[in-house]
């Protein structure tokens, strides 16, 4: 049977910590990849150890935002690392989009949506007037048009972006009770592979607390 796919956010600049999340997360039930995000590949010893980490699915969640030729020198100054997965916001413009993609060779390029950080009253003190569903199913647009491998939305918005965006989705923003923390638009982790994610992104819920019983909850919650 297919197993479920889950990016682990290893959102800690502590190495023991995150040895002991890659320990104790590995199971035979689920699949499990590593999420690095901009707290781990800036702290002093997190690229080198991810440069050693081998036979791991490795998700460089970089987040980047900038100008196309900024955001091309990125991606060619982290090659080195040979991560799996990398991410950029959508909202860096299809030009930056399309030129990053021409030069991520092996890499699995990411287009990041609206965070699921934010909602419409959020959007709308930033200047955003469009109902958050429209903006990223035009970012989903964007994201196809520019031959992106992979996409990040909440799992609320994971049939919209479905109707034009034919490759992964990777839904953060999960959930299995009302304990949100920062996390506006969130689903428990059921209803996000109903709605058809590929990979869940779970960090807090997972790596707070104790480990393996937070692994055990997700698989119990998965099999009910
Ligand atoms: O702890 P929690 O499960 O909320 O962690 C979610 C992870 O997913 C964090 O590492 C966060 O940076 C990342 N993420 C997100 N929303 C996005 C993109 C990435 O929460 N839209």
């Amino acid at each position: 049977m297919k197993k479920n796919k889950i990016f682990v956010a290893c959102d800690s600049t502590n190495i023991s910590k995150i040895q002991k999340i890659i320990k104790e997360t590995s199971n035979t039930e689920l699949e499990i990849g590593y999420k690095f995000g901009l707290e781990f590949l800036n702290s002093k010893n997190g690229r080198n150890f991810i440069s050693k980490l081998k036979k791991k699915i490795i998700f460089a969640d970089l987040k980047i935002h900038d100008i196309p030729n900024t955001c091309v020198s990125t991606i060619k100054a982290i090659k080195d690392l040979k991560v799996n997965y990398l991410t950029m916001h959508i909202s860096s413009g299809l030009n930056a989009l399309k030129a990053v993609k021409k030069v991520s060779g092996k890499i699995k390029l990411v287009g990041v949506t609206i965070l699921t950080s934010l909602d419409n009253k959020i959007l709308k003190e930033i200047g955003f007037n469009k109902d958050v569903k429209k903006i990223v199913y035009n970012q989903a647009k964007l994201a196809a048009k520019a031959k992106l491998d992979a996409i990040v939305c909440s799992a609320q918005e994971v049939n919209i972006v479905k109707k034009v965006f034919k490759k992964e989705i990777i839904t953060p923003g999960i959930r299995f009770d009302s304990k949100t923390n920062d996390q506006k638009r969130t689903l428990t982790p059921k209803q996000a592979y109903k709605n058809g994610s590929d990979w869940l992104v779970i960090g807090r819920p997972i790596i707070k607390g104790n480990i393996n019983a937070n692994i055990r909850k997700l698989i119990d919650h998965l099999s009910q």
